[in-house]
């Protein structure tokens, strides 16, 4: 564990330093307070409204669910964990005086994911809304069971920015069925199709849209990041030589202005200005 946590403190400046951190800087920030604080209210009310109930073991909370009620608590307790550690995570993530918290928290997410999607795929076998409704959410638990999985591969292998983008797309579809309820509230209260088809519509539009648009923010920031770039001057960046060219136009560019003799005779600290 130390040796691990001292290889990924010390190997991103060597493996990745010199490509990434020094030319790059991180595409992610750490969150501000706003866009945190509704994510946090928003899982609060989700598991205040719907998910609670299910922990209290009154079997009469069950309902529908009654044959596989031992699945739902299952699932109910990853998620709701699951749900919560994220805010805390992205709020300290960044912090260097909590990364013992980190991976303490970040370990107990991964875990409550692997238990939570497991009983989802069950349930989503197993639904009584029908196939297409069935399919939508096991896409769901497969995208989770995805970006989860790619957001510890990346810090496996030290890869810290891919880790913390993976992890946001892994919450974002945590959070997936928050947004579902959401959904389905705001086409029940406008009374559109029936209920299973606000179901079905809800299971495929509680992820995928949210991941396109995370997808057009992680991206979109690294293009207005990195502005132009003319390819021979990226390249010349990579090689070192950048400097050299822009010292070399000056050069060309001054030689016809200024005699041959007068230029010999320059002060040294002038020359080297231009070097
Ligand atoms: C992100 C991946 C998730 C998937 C794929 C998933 C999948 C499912 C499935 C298949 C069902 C049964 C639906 C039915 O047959 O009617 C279900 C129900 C439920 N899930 Fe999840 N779920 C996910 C995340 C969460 C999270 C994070 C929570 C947080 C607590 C949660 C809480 C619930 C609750 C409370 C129910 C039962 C009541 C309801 O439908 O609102 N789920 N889920």
């Amino acid at each position: 564990m130390a040796i691990w946590s001292l290889a990924c403190t010390v190997s991103p400046m060597i493996v990745i330093g010199t490509r990434q951190a020094t030319r790059e800087r991180s595409t992610l920030a750490r969150p501000s307070k706003i866009p945190l604080g509704i994510v946090t209210v928003m899982a609060v009310w989700f598991i205040s409204s719907y998910a609670y109930r299910y922990l209290t073991f009154d079997s009469e909370q069950f309902g529908i669910f009654r044959p596989r009620a031992g699945w739902l608590v299952l699932h109910v307790a990853g998620g709701t964990a699951a749900l919560l550690i994220g805010p805390i995570q992205f709020w300290f993530g960044s912090q260097r005086s909590k990364v013992v918290l980190h991976r303490i928290l970040g370990i107990g997410y991964l875990m409550c994911v692997a238990i939570s999607s497991a009983a989802a795929f069950y349930m989503a076998a197993h639904t009584d809304f029908g196939w297409v409704f069935g399919m939508g959410l096991t896409s769901l638990a497969i995208a989770w069971v995805a970006t989860t999985g790619l957001a510890v591969l990346a810090i496996s292998r030290c890869l810290i920015e891919q880790h913390r983008e993976w992890m946001v797309r892994s919450y974002v579809v945590t959070f997936g069925f928050v947004i579902f309820r959401a959904v389905v509230e705001v086409f029940e209260i406008a009374g559109t199709g029936t209920t299973v088809e606000r179901l079905t519509a809800a299971s495929w539009m509680c992820w995928a849209v949210p991941l396109l648009i995370t997808e057009m923010m992680l991206q979109g920031r690294k293009i207005f990041m990195y502005g132009v770039q003319v390819p021979e001057r990226l390249a010349a960046r990579e090689s070192g030589l950048l400097e050299l060219m822009k010292s070399t136009e000056k050069t060309v560019v001054s030689r016809p202005q200024a005699p041959s003799k007068v230029r010999l005779e320059q002060p040294q600290s002038v020359v080297e200005s231009n070097m």
